[in-house]
């Protein structure tokens, strides 16, 4: 290590998170295995600060960030408020950024959102906030940047800056490209960036072009840094900051060279890291089955050459000389872990009925399974376990499909208007169907919420394509179940808290059906997201419905979302599909017509649905080619969850 941190911050995240002193990294950091308890850390660090500075009857200047990361640490502040009496009395805050031109009362403003997430909830001074103006006119700009720096100055300097990180390696909007000493100013933001506020505005062309944001300089001056970074889609770039070269294409890889700098991450987000994707390049290992699994699956990636082919060369030649003297030869290592991934393979997705399981991911027992699918959104099903779906079917499983949300917000205006205007040439009278057309005409902002029965309209479209999907497939109405989980239904991007009522529906619907299978979306690239927040309440109904008996005979297979896949040595079953199969899966993806011809919440990938998830299925199978297993078409990736 190179820097040099503060002895106080240091011990108390190592008490509470993971830290190693590891070759290749370049900044302190420290993993925490949620995000939640990761906040609570932080929140603490600045609430002592905040209290050690009033007890010296001194200020205390915060830098802080908006976007999803700081969310949980602003909701620990508010409860240390309420129920610690934790004051900002004494506390300054100066804000990185603001999108370019915004007006305040946006709800899409970060002054909309520091206010809704903390400032509103505290005793801060309200002339003690501040947060760069969006609504300047562009001549007054210049002036107001360095006014802005003049201020943080006169304030006696940052004590501590909160920081996000983007994709683009940005910090604050300082976007590829920023200088080391740059100061407040506006900037261009990059594409990359607007795609990722896109679902705040409801599309990216709604997505500000610019923002004004503090300096690579003014943020590099706090006494203080603290970084946080959570999910899958922030590991790579976390990785290119800790472990590359000083870059201005990544500036986040300025904080190197900052004194007291400390990233926060989850597991997740720290997945790039070679200290934890190639543990054997950094350290002597212990090693697991599981570990095992993954390092020759790496190794037969790196060298191009299928599993029964590596050499004890090549393991010695990598960093697995380790793992060769434990194993004996690479001959023994190489049939044990191809044999392993061979076992996954399986065209009876719900066992294969009076066969020898011992080597088969599912129990052969009992030969007719009740299935239940877990669906976040009315099309997860189809695009990611369609073929899975349609087998489970026909291998005349009991199969229930559960919907967990309505889906509403992703429905264009355009799309609904259609359907409006359609039930309006069947009842011109009704003024139901009169309102919801006008209330649509009218709406000219992205930030007006839509009405209950334009909500309901647009939820109606989504039930009606994902049952005439699930008819395509063979499964009856009566096995479709619309939980319409109460969370989503805020009619915004921004979701409601998991309340008791989310887990009931959940808890109900399992303890009525008692399935020996069940299916749910396992996705961890945004911690913040519908998928992640239905994963956690069917973990917490599942957690509470154990002890029940028909549960000891329940298994959980996870598939991925849209945007991912399972990475080859996490897979427990995979289940090729042939090239009529694929046909198959792609027409009943069809069915959800409001979600294709560029959806509103396309993300990076400008690609439709269908073609993202061939590519990604054909990958997968493509993958196990290459490591030395059967030429399939398309292969659908599953990770057993144990609880
Ligand atoms: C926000 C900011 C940005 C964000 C970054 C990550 O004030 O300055 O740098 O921190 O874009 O955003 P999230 O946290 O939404 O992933």
């Amino acid at each position: 290590m190179n820097v040099e941190i503060a002895n106080y911050n240091k011990i108390e995240y190592q008490k509470a998170g993971k830290f190693e002193e590891a070759r290749y990294e370049k900044i302190h950091n420290v993993i925490f295995k949620s995000s939640v308890e990761a906040s609570t850390v932080v929140a603490q660090e600045i609430a002592s600060l905040i209290r050690e500075k009033a007890s010296l009857n001194q200020t205390c200047v915060l830098g802080l960030a908006t976007g999803s990361s700081p969310i949980k640490v602003y909701e620990e502040l508010v409860r240390m408020h309420k129920e610690e009496g934790l004051s900002f009395a004494n506390v300054i805050t100066f804000n990185l950024d603001e999108y370019f031109p915004m007006e305040k009362t946006n709800i899409q403003s970060y002054f909309y959102f520091m206010h809704e997430h903390l400032f509103n909830h505290v005793d801060i001074l309200p002339e003690n906030i501040n947060i760069p103006n969006g609504s300047l006119e562009s001549e007054d700009i210049y002036q107001y940047c360095i006014d802005y720096e003049m201020k943080i100055k006169a304030a006696g300097g940052l004590d501590f800056q909160l920081l996000g990180i983007g994709r683009t390696g940005h910090i604050g909007f300082n976007e590829p490209g920023s200088h080391l000493n740059s100061g407040t100013r506006l900037i261009t933001l990059d594409h990359l960036t607007r795609v990722d506020a896109a679902p705040a505005f409801l599309g990216v062309d709604n997505v500000p072009r610019k923002a004004v944001t503090m300096g690579i300089g003014t943020v590099r001056e706090a006494k203080r840094i603290v970084l946080l970074g959570w999910g899958l889609n922030k590991a790579e770039i976390l990785k290119k900051t800790i472990e590359g070269k000083v870059t201005s294409d990544v500036p986040a890889t300025y904080l190197q060279q900052h004194n007291n700098t400390t990233f926060v991450i989850d597991s997740e987000a720290s997945s790039e890291l070679t200290r934890i994707k190639t543990p054997w390049l950094v350290t002597s290992c212990i090693w697991s089955e599981k570990l095992k699994l993954k390092a020759v699956v790496w190794l037969s990636e790196l060298l191009n050459k299928p599993i029964l082919k590596l050499t004890d060369k090549d393991y010695n030649d990598n960093g697995m000389s380790g793992l060769l003297a434990e194993e004996g030869a690479s001959y023994n290592l190489n049939i044990k872990m191809f044999n392993k991934l061979q076992h996954t393979i399986t065209g009876w997705p719900g066992g294969k009925p009076n066969a020898d399981d011992s080597n088969r991911p599912e129990r052969a027992h009992p030969s007719k399974k009740r299935v239940l699918i877990f669906s976040p959104h009315p099309d997860d099903d189809v695009i990611s376990m369609g073929g899975t779906f349609d087998r489970l079917v026909e291998q005349g499983h009991e199969v229930h499909v559960a919907y967990q949300t309505s889906g509403n917000i992703a429905v264009s205006d355009e799309e609904a208007l259609k359907f409006a205007e359609i039930s309006k040439e069947l009842n011109p009278n009704s003024e139901k169907i009169n309102d919801i057309i006008d209330f649509i005409q009218a709406k000219k902002g992205n930030d007006i919420v839509d009405s209950i029965p334009v909500r309901k309209l647009k939820g109606s479209i989504r039930k009606s394509e994902s049952l005439a999907a699930i008819r395509y497939l063979g499964l009856k109405d009566e096995n479709v179940h619309f939980l319409n989980l109460p969370f989503y239904e805020t009619g915004t991007i921004k979701k409601g808290k998991i309340t008791q009522s989310d887990i009931a529906i959940t808890c109900n619907l399992i303890d009525t059906i008692k399935p020996n299978q069940i299916y749910a979306a396992g996705d961890l690239a945004d911690p913040h997201g519908t998928h992640k927040v239905c994963l956690d309440i069917l973990f917490i109904a599942i957690g509470s419905l154990k002890n029940n008996l028909y549960m000891n005979d329940c298994w959980v297979w996870l598939y991925r979302g849209a945007w991912h896949e399972w990475e080859s040595y996490e897979i427990d079953m995979a289940v090729p599909m042939s090239p009529d199969q694929v046909l198959r899966k792609r027409h009943a993806i069809f069915y959800h017509q409001s979600q294709k011809d560029g959806v509103m919440f396309q993300g990076g990938d400008s690609r439709e649905f269908w073609v993202r998830v061939e590519d990604r299925n054909r990958l997968t199978a493509k993958k196990y080619n290459d490591l030395g297993l059967a030429d399939y078409a398309a292969i659908e990736a599953f990770k057993r969850y144990h609880f």
